[in-house]
């Protein structure tokens, strides 16, 4: 019996091995094509967002967001428990992460402001002076060292006061979303240059209203989640609007938003299955900005629209985008913020997906993974350059050639100091945007995510982004450099990708 135990225990650590600890000695690399070296402009950065780093969470005024709701209520959501009341602290440890930015040499860093400290209660009522000082300390410190702010107006943690009134199911949130950016172009425009609106509607407006995996734990799939997206998009068009006409003039800055997508291939050279892979995820928010004719992508307008009336509705479930805010929305970015991490084969659906109505339904599609590709700890993480590369070539065929910064590109692991892993990762997706830029893709700017370790949301700390590790345990939460540190500062001080050692 014992015997059988100890077996049977070395079996489970044997498969947990096989699955977390990816080995890169095999398919994750991408062959070089054209010249080894980025443009002298090209921008090397990392990444953070608010929530997932900063704690303070009811510090100098700051209001709750519904993440601090979320987390505080419903514990036993999150993998260890977790949530970010401390986090890595860096609402009083700012200094130790500039220590970290400065030993990287990054050009530019991506971090997000949260709302609730701005504004607490989500209101230009309830001003919070404390959060303008600590985004100012932030900001000043980075330029004083070189390094350009590029700063995502929300990233997920909505103040919990406008989830009350249906956060982004109700349509003020456009006028709400303007007034905090204003707030935000007024105290920091003067300084910083490349705005991002939103991070990923599609992974807040899914998980949120209509998984009800995050809050605000709607369960309402094929209609809550397509409102809070139109209601993003709108949201954003309008702030990238006020922006241009009162305050381009004086800040000469960029607005843009970031979206998340998969590439899609397919193992029958199925082009109308890729197609509408690329127009369910992508498309879903890049058509109606980048397209010439605005709107939603067609296969999601006509597919929703038939459902929707089949289902037995006077309208589809999915808004309708014409007039003025078709117009409004259209040509609404300066650049496109990409986040991109992995992707999928993907054929026609040979039985129905999801609930009815969803947008598992709607998209009538199955996406999987290759077999061959090596995974990382999420489940959902596939190391597929070839998909970055695609990805980029899609956008510069489909969509204009767009100005792109990836805004997020990274892999998780369990934390080894030695990541290899990870290093091969991101050799190999920087490789995929040199050849991009080699063949004529407009991408200016390459974004680890993530600076140092964090709170993963539902992972919470148990899985590993960071080029930096983070002693999560302990007071003064030291940010140690891992190898992959050391090497994406020898591409960024050699603008090429060196042979890993
Ligand atoms: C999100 C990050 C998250 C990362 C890894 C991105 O989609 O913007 O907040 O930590 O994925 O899951």
């Amino acid at each position: 019996m014992w015997l059988f135990a100890f077996f049977a225990t070395i079996g489970i650590l044997a498969n947990t091995i096989n699955v977390t600890q990816a080995k890169f000695d095999y398919n994750c690399n991408l062959t070089a094509k054209g010249s080894p070296k980025f443009p002298d402009s090209f921008s090397f950065g990392v990444s953070t967002a608010a929530y997932q780093i900063e704690g303070a969470w009811n510090e100098d005024g700051k209001g709750e967001s519904i993440w601090d709701d979320f987390t505080h209520k419903f514990p036993e959501k999150m993998d260890d428990r977790s949530n970010g009341d401390i986090a890595a602290d860096s609402y009083h440890r700012f200094d130790q992460d500039l220590a970290a930015l400065k030993e990287l040499k990054v050009t530019h860093y991506r971090f997000s402001i949260a709302w609730p400290r701005i504004y607490p209660t989500g209101d230009i009522s309830s001003k919070n002076q404390k959060g303008i000082d600590y985004y100012n300390m932030v900001i000043n410190k980075l330029i004083a060292n070189g390094i350009e702010p590029l700063v995502t107006i929300f990233h997920y943690d909505l103040p919990l006061e406008i989830q009350k009134i249906g956060g982004f199911a109700n349509p003020l949130i456009i006028n709400m979303f303007v007034t905090y950016a204003i707030e935000l172009f007024e105290n920091f425009g003067d300084r910083v240059k490349i705005w991002n609106t939103f991070n990923e509607p599609f992974d807040y407006c899914k998980p949120g209203y209509a998984d009800a995996n995050y809050p605000p734990q709607v369960n309402a799939h094929g209609v809550a989640d397509y409102l809070c997206m139109d209601h993003s998009l709108k949201a954003h068009a309008a702030a990238y609007r006020t922006y241009k006409t009162k305050y381009y003039e004086k800040q000469r800055g960029k607005v843009g938003i970031t979206v998340s997508s998969r590439f899609f291939f397919s193992h029958t050279n199925d082009q109308e299955a890729i197609s509408r892979g690329m127009q369910f995820n992508l498309g879903f928010l890049i058509h109606p900005i980048f397209s010439k004719t605005g709107g939603y992508p067609p296969a999601m307008v006509e597919t929703i629209n038939r459902n929707s009336l089949k289902e037995g509705r006077v309208s589809s479930r999915l808004p309708k985008l014409d007039g003025r805010w078709r117009e409004l929305i259209k040509g609404s970015s300066d650049y496109l913020g990409l986040n991109y991490y992995t992707s999928r084969y993907i054929k026609r659906a040979s039985k129905p997906n999801g609930e009815n109505p969803s947008w598992e339904r709607d998209y009538d599609s199955d996406a999987y993974p290759d077999e061959t590709w090596v995974r990382g700890k999420p489940d959902w993480l596939y190391c597929v350059p070839e998909g970055l590369e695609g990805i980029l070539k899609y956008i510069r065929d489909h969509y204009g050639n767009p100005e792109v910064i990836i805004t997020e590109n990274g892999w998780s692991d369990d934390g080894d100091p030695e990541d290899d892993d990870r290093i091969h990762f991101i050799k190999a997706h920087m490789q995929a945007v040199l050849n991009a830029v080699n063949d004529g893709c407009n991408v200016t700017g390459y974004t680890v995510w993530s600076l140092l370790d964090n709170f993963e949301w539902q992972k919470g700390y148990t899985h590993k982004f960071g080029l930096y590790a983070l002693n999560i345990t302990s007071p003064s939460r030291e940010r140690t450099p891992r190898k992959s540190a050391k090497y994406y500062r020898r591409v960024i001080e050699t603008r090429t990708l060196p042979s890993i050692s």
